[in-house]
């Protein structure tokens, strides 16, 4: 087996510039970046600048266009914010916890055939600086901070980047296809778009 042991990154930026690294090579390591993100040890003062918190509703906010072969994203959920059941785009996702807890729910793909309630594959508590991965063979998830006291923040990498997922509802399996929007760029607030539904993923 092939090492995939990389260099602890000291700092938010020090792990971005690992990240580009990684990601000029035309293959992608699972492991290796899972590890990698895994071993930064969060530091809210390295990224509090992206952390931008709504009061009705989880944020995306764009931290770094890794080249053009990732997104870097933080997402701020609030106290009881949660997302849809999603997919992923054909892309890797890789989810660390910076602050406080999530919880992630896997589901199997609907069958199409059928019209019913969605299956529930497990389900899991993520802790500060635990980094978790999913992809579409692996199946949908739901993401949520089930705290009524404590916000969470999450650094998301996702590669190559998508601006659309779909949802489903998890009674149905009825899927939509939604335009995933930013709340910020490099720290700055982006004018809310009110004609297009806000999803994250
Ligand atoms: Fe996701």
């Amino acid at each position: 087996m092939e090492q995939t042991k990389v260099a602890k990154p000291e700092t938010l930026n020090d792990l971005i510039k690992v990240l580009h690294q990684i990601f000029s090579s035309d293959t992608v390591n699972v492991e290796e970046v899972q590890n990698l993100m895994e071993s930064y040890e969060s530091k809210p003062q390295e990224w509090k600048a992206y952390a931008k918190f709504d009061k009705f509703r989880y944020t995306r906010n764009l931290v770094d266009e890794g080249n053009g072969k990732f997104n870097l994203i933080i997402l701020c959920w609030g106290e009881g914010h949660g997302s849809s059941i999603h997919d992923h785009t054909d892309s890797h996702c890789f989810m660390k916890l910076l602050q406080g807890q999530l919880k992630e729910t896997l589901f199997e793909w609907p069958d199409n055939k059928i019209n019913g309630g969605m299956t529930k594959k497990s389900e899991r508590i993520l802790h500060q600086n635990q980094c978790a991965y999913i992809n579409d063979s692996i199946g949908l998830h739901r993401v949520e901070n089930v705290s009524h006291t404590e916000p969470a923040v999450s650094l998301h990498l996702y590669s190559p980047q998508f601006d659309h997922c779909n949802t489903f509802d998890q009674s149905t399996g009825h899927r939509n296809t939604v335009k995933m929007t930013f709340w910020s760029k490099y720290g700055e607030k982006i004018p809310v778009e009110t004609t297009v539904s806000q999803e994250n993923n």
